[in-house]
């Protein structure tokens, strides 16, 4: 059956505005679209694609594992589910693991058991969630109200309750606002989708020091800014603050979908038999490949390639902005970086990503203001040198108007 983008128009739910072109194939940072046009891949999926297309290492692993053993269901466990969870216990802070298909699920996890924590261990009226403005935490009903962001979970009628929100960076506000009545924080400890906003490292020490106060549990959504895109496994550990609970999606899986919510023994005792579930949740296949993912970026050689990646990037932006001036900073970590334009441009990030993709480059945004860039954490030096050659003949089209 031939299909096209105006077959995607007549068929699909219309929430999605998706590129004119259809990709077909991809390998490595290359993507071809159906007329066979070459693209190069600075979206990464949206900060997915973290070993690119294709790597051998995980077509060979789902191939392998999809020649033994697909769906279980959670009435049975399986092997790579029980290895992947060991392995991120052991790379991380957490003692217990529990797998979801996606980050807001994960996250949906997490703040649930927060709850529950709470009410095990404290009173019902320890049920105030703050979350940050601009935060991003998925779809579902109640990460999307936890989310920063009220156009997102505006229109669906009755919101859940006890959620309030707090100025990112402001530490004298979350102070105000936290009290014994604080169930947990959940924060982003690199906010990706409101514009690459590194925090204050004092703020985040400061985030921690006020759970401690209050007996309230800090949540780090490392959905986007983890397994291995600021160049550390995850982010806290760059800034040295380690959170009770963390979530995992996105990267984790390469490109197969899967979410991970990691906690300590103490919090995750309150998940008791039967309180939360998913058909899917550590699903053979899924948890196959992301244990092959953490096998391959958990390396230090890769963590010191993203650092030097970010630097060559950091320098042909810099360049490309002293010849145009149209970028105010670039900002980010790692394969998470962000243009932000400067007020001669400011709301046209998506006339700048058009423009990208009519050279042939794949880019994401972040908010009206901010370039994003989130690509392989391996993408050869040379797809980064012709992808921002491109980039600056998009750039170019969009000064000259
Ligand atoms: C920080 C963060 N949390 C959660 C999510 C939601 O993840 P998913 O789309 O897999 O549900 C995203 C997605 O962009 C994200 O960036």
């Amino acid at each position: 059956m031939q299909v096209t983008r105006s077959t995607f128009d007549d068929v699909m739910v219309p929430n999605y505005n998706p590129a004119q072109m259809v990709p077909v194939r991809g390998e490595g940072s290359r993507v071809w679209d159906q007329e066979g046009n070459e693209y190069i891949d600075f979206a990464g999926g949206i900060a997915v694609n973290v070993l690119g297309h294709c790597h051998p290492e995980l077509v060979s692993v789902l191939q392998e594992q999809g020649n033994k053993l697909w769906h279980l269901s959670n009435v049975f466990t399986n092997e790579p589910a029980i290895r992947l969870a060991k392995k991120l216990c052991d790379a991380t802070f957490a003692d217990k693991v529990y797998f979801a298909n996606s980050g807001a699920e994960a996250n949906e996890a997490a703040l649930k058991l927060a709850r529950r924590f709470a009410i095990d261990h404290h009173n019902e009226s320890k049920d105030q969630i703050i979350a940050f403005k601009q935060g991003f935490h998925g779809r579902t009903f109640f990460t999307v109200t936890v989310g920063g962001q009220p156009a997102y979970s505006d229109g669906f009628g009755p919101k859940p309750g006890g959620i309030e929100h707090c100025e990112y960076n402001n530490l004298e506000m979350l102070a105000s606002m936290m009290s014994e009545r604080t169930c947990a924080i959940m924060m982003e400890p690199l906010q990706g989708e409101g514009g690459i906003i590194v925090p204050d490292p004092a703020f985040v020490r400061g985030v921690r020091e006020l759970c401690d106060k209050h007996n309230a549990l800090l949540i780090f959504d490392e959905v986007q800014s983890g397994v291995g895109r600021t160049g550390y496994l995850f982010a806290y550990m760059d800034v040295d603050v380690t959170p009770d609970i963390l979530t995992s999606a996105k990267s984790l899986g390469g490109g197969f979908p899967i979410g991970a919510m990691l906690t300590t023994d103490a919090i995750a005792s309150s998940l008791k038999p039967g309180t939360h579930g998913s058909t899917y949740g550590g699903n053979p296949l899924a948890c196959a490949v992301a244990e092959r993912v953490l096998d391959v970026i958990n390396q230090p050689e890769v963590f010191a390639g993203v650092l030097k990646k970010e630097a060559l990037y950091r320098e042909i932006l810099g360049a490309i902005n002293e010849k145009y001036h149209v970028f105010s900073e670039i900002r980010g970590k790692g394969m998470l970086l962000g243009c932000a334009l400067n007020e001669k441009y400011a709301g046209r990030a998506r006339d700048f990503m058009v423009a990208a993709n009519e050279q042939r480059l794949m880019c994401l945004i972040a908010g009206m203001n901010v370039i994003r860039f989130a690509p392989s954490l391996v993408i050869p030096d040379e797809d980064i040198i012709e992808g921002l050659a491109r980039f600056e003949k998009a750039v170019a089209s969009v000064v000259a108007g």
